[in-house]
């Protein structure tokens, strides 16, 4: 899955997808290959992949339905462009714009609600990791999520996405990104949800993609810097 963040044009926007769907063709491979733009390019996305295997979504959506919220876009909205993924909880939505997590739980279920899937990011600081911290943040973060029926919290998807690992080049080894990732099952599977697909987000690039992907509970990637490039994105979707 890429995460373009604020990034793209319509015309870069345009050669990217061409580049993607000249590769990935109409068929769907045994992995689900998403890329998340801006909101403004989803008319875009959907004009441009709709008979492709390329799928897309948005980054953020609002918890409201509708009303008086200036420079909000809703679920529905996102409907109305077909997407079927959204990101919920990036950190840089944490750390930014001061998403707390009973923002995320608001957002995850106003996802659900549309039918759309969240993508429900967690990730600890670097001091936090420093200190030790890392499961009980990712516990924090993922608490009353957990607490979701279990047939709705079944069709989320996570993302595991260290924050001192974001856009530094320095990805989480597979075996740290695995640690976690074992910790994440666990907990869903006491919710009765082990099959929720965990996806590792961090400086993932062409180079090490694979390994990541080697490991057991590692079922996929957010990719950033690297979702921008075709041929690095299209490798990792090989991988
Ligand atoms: P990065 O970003 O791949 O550029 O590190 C990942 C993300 O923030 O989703």
């Amino acid at each position: 899955m890429g995460n373009w963040k604020m990034n793209g044009s319509l015309a870069s926007n345009q050669q990217l997808l061409e580049q993607l769907i000249a590769s990935l063709g109409s068929a769907h491979s045994h992995s689900d290959v998403v890329v998340c733009a801006p909101y403004p390019y989803l008319a875009q996305l959907q004009q441009m992949l709709a008979n492709s295997a390329v799928e897309w979504g948005a980054q953020n959506l609002s918890a409201e339905p509708q009303g008086a919220f200036t420079g909000e876009v809703s679920a529905q909205m996102l409907n109305d462009f077909a997407c079927k993924w959204v990101l919920v909880g990036h950190s840089e939505r944490r750390a930014l714009y001061g998403e707390t997590d009973a923002d995320v739980l608001a957002k995850t279920q106003a996802a659900l609600d549309a039918g759309i899937t969240p993508v429900v990011c967690v990730g600890e600081t670097e001091s936090e990791q420093a200190a030790g911290q890392t499961e009980n943040v990712i516990l924090q973060q993922l608490q009353s999520i957990l607490k979701l029926d279990s047939a709705l919290l079944s069709r989320i998807v996570v993302a595991y996405e260290p924050v001192w690992a974001i856009g530094t080049g320095k990805s989480a080894t597979p075996e740290q990104a695995q640690a976690v990732h074992a910790y994440i099952r666990q907990l869903l599977a006491q919710h009765n949800a082990p099959k929720v697909r965990i996806l590792y987000g961090g400086s993932v690039n062409a180079a090490n993609a694979a390994d990541l992907f080697l490991m057991p509970d590692i079922d996929g990637a957010l990719v950033g810097g690297a979702s921008l490039q075709a041929a690095d994105f299209l490798s990792i979707a090989a991988a």
